[in-house]
C-alpha cells in the first residue's frame, strides 16, 4: 500500500487516484480524516483514509506503518497560515521523512520544485532541506523537481484569465519557461512509485517546449481567436516584495522572480521518455478553454 500525504490537494488527490488506477492500494492522509468535505472523492474511491497532520509528528508513525511508498505533495501554500512554511513545509516535511524511515518504508517520493529556482525564501529552505535529508537517507528516494504548473500559473489565481482575455506578465515576459501540466506531474509521481530505481533520483521535469510568457499569450490568442489585455508587473516591484520580513510574501516574490527570469528544463524530454510520460503542451491546455 502507498501513502499519499497532501491527498486533498490539487496534485495529491490526482496522484492518489492515479495510483489506484495503476492498481495500487492507497492510504490517504487527511487532516481531520474522512469527515472533511475535501475527502469525499477519496472516500468514494475506497482509500484507507487516515487522520494525520504534519505539524503533529506524533501522528506520523502510525500513518507510515506498513507502507511501501510515501508520496508527499503537501504544502502550506498558498495560505501559509500560522507560520506554515516553517511548521508544515520545513519541519513537517522533515518529520514525515524521519517517520517513514523509522517505520521501515522502503521508498519515498517527494514533490519539490525546479532546481533553477534558487531565490532565497522559506519555501526554498524547506524544499532543499527535505531534499538534502531524503536523498542520502536509507530509503530509495525520488525527488520530483517540476517547473511551473500551467494549470496554476496560467490561471486567474495568478492573473492569467483566458475567459476574460487578460494576462499578467511578470518582468519582461521574455524569459522562457518549460511549463508542465499537472497531469504530467501525476504521471511522473505514479511512474516513479511503480518503477523503483536503484539509488536516489532527482528528476528535473518540464513540458515539451520552453515558452516565454509573451509566446504563451500568442498561443492563447490564436487558439481562442481574441486579443488579450496585458498587465505588467516589473521585477523591481517583485524585488521590493522579496525584501519583506513576512516569509509568505517573500516566498511569493521569490517564485514570481523565478518565473520572470525563466525556467528552462533541457532534460524534459529525456526524463519523460525514461519514465514513459507523454508530455502535454501549453497549446493542448489552451484548447481546453475553447
Ligand atoms: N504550483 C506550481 O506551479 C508548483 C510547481 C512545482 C512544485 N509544486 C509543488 O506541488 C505540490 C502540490 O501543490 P498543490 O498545488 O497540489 O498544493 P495544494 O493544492 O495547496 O495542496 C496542499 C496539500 O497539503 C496539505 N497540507 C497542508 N498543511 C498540512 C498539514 N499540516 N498536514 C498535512 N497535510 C497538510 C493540504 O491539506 P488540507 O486540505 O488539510 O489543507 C493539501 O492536501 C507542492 O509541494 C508544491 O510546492 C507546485
Amino acid at each position: 500500500m502507498d501513502l499519499v500525504v497532501g491527498a486533498t490537494g490539487m496534485l495529491g488527490k490526482q496522484i492518489a487516484l492515479g495510483l489506484a488506477k495503476a492498481g495500487r492500494k492507497v492510504r490517504a492522509m487527511v487532516r481531520g480524516g474522512a469527515a472533511r468535505v475535501e475527502a469525499k472523492d477519496l472516500v468514494a474511491a475506497g482509500f484507507d483514509l487516515v487522520d494525520g497532520d504534519l505539524t503533529r509528528p506524533e501522528t506520523l508513525a502510525e500513518v507510515c506503518a506498513g507502507m511501501e511508498t510515501v508520496i508527499s505533495g503537501a504544502t502550506s501554500m498558498p495560505h501559509g497560515r500560522d507560520d506554515g512554511l516553517r511548521r508544515v513545509d520545513l519541519e513537517g516535511g522533515l518529520a514525515l521523512i524521519e517517520a517513514a524511515e523509522r517505520a521501515g518504508v522502503p521508498h519515498f517520493v517527494y514533490v519539490s520544485y525546479s532546481w533553477n529556482l534558487r531565490e532565497p525564501s522559506a519555501l526554498e529552505t524547506a524544499k532543499r532541506s527535505c531534499e538534502n535529508r531524503l536523498l542520502p537517507g536509507r530509503m530509495t528516494a525520488v525527488v520530483l523537481r517540476p517547473s511551473f504548473f500551467m494549470e496554476a500559473w496560467l490561471s486567474p489565481a495568478l492573473g492569467f484569465d483566458p475567459r476574460q482575455g487578460k494576462a499578467r506578465i511578470y518582468g519582461s515576459g521574455e524569459g522562457k519557461i518549460s511549463y508542465i501540466s499537472m497531469r504530467n506531474v501525476v504521471d511522473f509521481a505514479v511512474a516513479t512509485t511503480l518503477k523503483v530505481e536503484r539509488g536516489p533520483v532527482a528528476l528535473e521535469m518540464g513540458g515539451p517546449e520552453a515558452l516565454s510568457q509573451l509566446e504563451v499569450v500568442q498561443i492563447f490568442e490564436q487558439t481562442l481567436g481574441k486579443s488579450f489585455t496585458l498587465e505588467h508587473v516589473p521585477v523591481e516591484a517583485l524585488r521590493t516584495q522579496h525584501a519583506s520580513a513576512d516569509p509568505l510574501q517573500k516566498t511569493f516574490a521569490a517564485l514570481m522572480i523565478g518565473y520572470a527570469r525563466g525556467d528552462v528544463i533541457p532534460e524534459a524530454h529525456a526524463n519523460a521518455e525514461r519514465f514513459g510520460v507523454k508530455l502535454h503542451s501549453v497549446a493542448d491546455y489552451a484548447r481546453t478553454f475553447r
